[in-house]
């Protein structure tokens, strides 16, 4: 039996920009979101991969941004464990799209980087880094400094760097938006592996529906701007995922239902049907 523990609530959330000519800019309105993370009889945590998925712009990031503590709701509130956000904190652990790993550091120095301001002694520093550098793949490149490296290796350092501080929740923004079909394709395995042992929560951010069906235990379907939650579905396909998955009647069943979920949604946007 497995037994769930809410992890993150947004109740009524709602957040609005000022343009740069000074016009309102609704990004999400009353958002409402339990997101659970799902332990075993024997109480150990056995993870959640919850998928916010999304067409351009409807407030995904704002969402996720939210859940980081990087910004403050207008209205509304946002828990995490139960304790309204005021902050980033190291229970939470984020990637973004755009690389960010030091240019300056080396990959294994980007990947300790967390560890060291947190005072981590540099003997058990080492072995961290040297197992989560063969977990993300990159033996070899320890040396390396980001730039000489490729987009998927680089978001490799930064997710390595992320799980280096074993956050309760990692927070995914599109982390693979900017990689090439088959690389994309490489990096959710991966992070799928990584997840399988890792075992924490995760919510990821997407605007494709087929990386949001192979990903997700569950997902989080949003509305164009102003976003809101419109449907929660689960996706009960098996455990380890193979990419083969993706060619089960039980798959393009659901990428389809997503589908007409975000075209039923008033003033559906671009969303990405498949790679
Ligand atoms: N800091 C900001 N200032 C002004 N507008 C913003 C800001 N952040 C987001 N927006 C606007 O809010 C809307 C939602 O943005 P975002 O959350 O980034 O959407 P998504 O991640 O789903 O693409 C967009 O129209 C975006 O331009
Ligand atoms: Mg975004």
């Amino acid at each position: 039996m497995r037994t769930a523990r809410t992890r993150i609530t947004l109740r009524n959330v709602s957040r609005t920009f000022i343009g740069a000519q000074g016009e309102r800019i609704e990004a999400i309105r009353d958002v409402n979101l339990d997101i659970e993370d799902a332990f075993s009889a024997e109480g150990r945590d056995v993870g959640e991969f919850h998928v916010l998925l999304g067409p351009s712009g409807c407030g995904k990031s704002t969402v996720l941004r939210l859940i980081a503590g990087l910004d403050r709701p207008d209205t509304g509130e946002v828990l995490v464990n139960g304790e309204r956000v005021r902050g980033p904190g190291r229970d939470r652990g984020m990637v973004f799209q755009k690389y960010t790993s030091f240019p300056w550091l080396t990959v294994e120095e980007n990947i300790g980087y967390g560890l060291k301001i947190n005072g981590v002694p540099p003997g058990e520093r080492r072995q961290t880094v040297a197992h989560l550098v063969e977990a993300v793949g990159l033996r070899g490149f320890e040396k390396a400094y980001p730039s000489t490296l490729s987009g998927g290796m680089q978001q490799r350092v930064a997710i390595a760097r992320t799980l280096a501080l074993r956050p309760q929740v990692m927070l995914m923004d599109e982390p693979f938006g900017a990689l090439d079909a088959q690389t994309r394709a490489a990096m959710q395995q991966l992070l799928l592996a990584i997840w399988e042992e890792t075992a924490n929560t995760i919510l990821f951010v997407t605007h494709d529906v087929d990386e949001a069906v192979y990903l997700a235990d569950r997902i989080y379907v949003m509305s164009a701007r102003p976003g809101t939650i419109i449907e929660e579905i689960a996706v009960p396909l098996p455990r380890p995922r193979e990419p083969s998955v993706k060619q089960r009647r039980e798959f393009v069943e659901l990428q389809q239902y997503v589908l007409a979920c975000l075209r039923r949604a008033p003033g559906h946007g671009q969303v990405r049907v498949s790679v």
